[in-house]
């Protein structure tokens, strides 16, 4: 397989928490999800803790046979905690309390002093680096100054983007990044917002080696199962009826 796929069971985690219940669980999933041939798993610890919780990476850091792919904002709690956990990759995303999901990617040309630190830390205990980063040229070549290893092209405005001429733009500035990244040394991972629809044409551009997935395939695997879900609790109920009193 040329293209590894990281699956994100982020929101597996985000049905749990918003029952409170011990179910779903994102560490299950992981394991479906490499069984199922994910070459990886990915999650975000959000500092609102909002899906995924330590528990659930501690776990996984155990259990996950493929790449671990930790995300997290450069915060000194998340450097911390992720130079302590050592996941295979640490992917340094922006983060903002009252966005829905991460909205862009890191401004790793502004944030030099905060980012140059945190990526030598993390790289110093044997982490490998990734930055999300949109794909234009001074971000790319900040992130390469960083001593990042890898970016990963932030894909959400080219999955926005309405139109012929919108995507074919969004999927130019993509390939550039890709292009400029690689002629840097950097592996070229690519993710956010895309589904079975819009992913050939990421997975079709020179240079990108991993993609990171998730709301697309957890919204699909819930219509998929729910056949099978909905046959398992009627065996249970009719198992119920059965053994009724008279
Ligand atoms: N890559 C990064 C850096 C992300 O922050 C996210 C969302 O957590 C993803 C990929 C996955 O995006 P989506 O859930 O839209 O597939």
């Amino acid at each position: 397989m040329e293209i590894a796929l990281h699956v994100n069971v982020d929101h597996v985690a985000t049905l749990r928490q918003a029952r409170g219940t011990p179910y779903p669980d994102p560490v299950e999933a992981a394991l479906l999800c490499e069984r199922a041939g994910a070459d990886g798993v990915t999650v975000h610890l959000r500092e609102d803790r909002r899906h995924i919780q330590p528990r659930d990476v501690r776990v996984l850091r155990e259990v996950v046979r493929g790449t671990f792919n930790l995300e997290c904002a450069a915060t000194e709690a998340m450097v911390a905690f992720a130079c302590e956990l050592r996941p295979d990759q640490v992917t340094l995303v922006p983060e903002r309390r009252e966005e829905r999901t991460t909205e862009g990617g890191l401004d790793a040309q502004g944030q030099r002093g905060v980012l140059e630190p945190v990526v030598a830390r993390l790289r110093g205990v044997g982490i490998r680096v990734s930055l999300f980063i949109a794909g234009d040229p001074a971000q790319v070549d900040a992130a390469a100054q960083l001593g990042a290893e890898q970016v990963e092209l932030h894909t959400g405005d080219y999955a926005n983007a309405r139109g012929d001429a919108a995507v074919a733009r969004e999927l130019d500035a993509l390939f550039q990044g890709a292009g400029r990244a690689h002629a840097q040394g950097l592996r070229v991972a690519a993710g956010h917002g895309l589904t079975t629809r819009n992913v050939p044409a990421v997975a079709a551009l020179p240079h990108v080696v991993e993609l990171n997935i998730g709301h697309a395939v957890i919204s699909e695997a819930v219509l998929v199962g729910l056949p099978e879900a909905v046959h398992c609790l009627r065996e249970a109920i009719a198992r119920g009826y059965r053994s009724r009193r008279p």
